[in-house]
């Protein structure tokens, strides 16, 4: 498994760790870094896809963001946001705000019908960021997904934050484990996260196809 550590230096991350956190869209908070919406934005153009499914909505700028570069790329995907709390006032026509827990996704995704929702998928788990918050993600859609779709696992950052203790290990923990011991389950899309330097993302290794 190669280092986990992101191409941010210590100088420079506080500051953009705090710009990731004010950032907002349409007034809307929204809390990604600058490298990873142009990774995301790349990746939507090529991966086309017909489902958006996010975990963690937070405010909900972040699926009203995909929503509308689905609008503006043309694209023919729905977007599905999950939270413990939904977000209120934010609308469009694509997305759908699911109450749901990622310890227990197989409930709220089988009333959605997911299994139903054409391929392919790119989600996004920006949740609890735990190790076993992470586990139980990367479990759920290695049964879910098929060949070809996009998961990212967001936030193995925390490392690099000094965070991941708060975490039990969190994303770069979980990765760590499930890639090593089911390693016929995905790959590692390092076009993804070495776009701009080796793991010059918030999600270093995190970029995952399913195989
Ligand atoms: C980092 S924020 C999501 C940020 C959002 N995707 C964005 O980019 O603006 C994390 C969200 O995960 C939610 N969350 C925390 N634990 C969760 C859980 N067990 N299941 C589902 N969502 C959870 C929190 O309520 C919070 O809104």
């Amino acid at each position: 498994m190669r280092p986990f550590s992101t191409a941010f230096t210590k100088p420079m991350l506080p500051g953009y760790q705090a710009g990731v956190m004010k950032y907002t869209y349409k007034g809307i908070r929204c809390l990604k870094s600058p490298v990873d919406l142009a990774i995301y934005m790349r990746l939507l153009w090529d991966l086309k896809p017909r489902l958006i499914l996010e975990i963690g909505s937070h405010s909900g700028g972040s699926a009203l963001l995909f929503a509308d570069l689905c609008d503006m790329l043309g694209l023919e995907a729905q977007v599905i946001s999950i939270d413990l709390e939904m977000p209120t006032g934010v609308q469009h026509p694509r997305l759908r705000f699911l109450h749901g827990d990622v310890m227990a996704l197989d409930a709220v995704l089988d009333a959605a019908g997911l299994d139903g929702l054409p391929h392919p998928w790119f989600v996004t788990e920006d949740s609890a960021h735990s190790y076993q918050g992470c586990m139980a993600a990367l479990e759920v859609f290695a049964a879910r997904m098929r060949t070809g779709d996009v998961l990212a696992m967001e936030d193995g950052v925390l490392d690099d934050l000094g965070l991941s203790a708060r975490y039990d290990g969190g994303p770069n923990r979980a990765l760590t484990e499930f890639l090593v011991n089911r390693p016929d389950t995905f790959a590692v899309a390092t076009d993804l996260c070495d776009m701009f330097g080796t793991n010059a993302t918030y999600n270093p290794n995190g970029y995952l196809r399913k195989l």
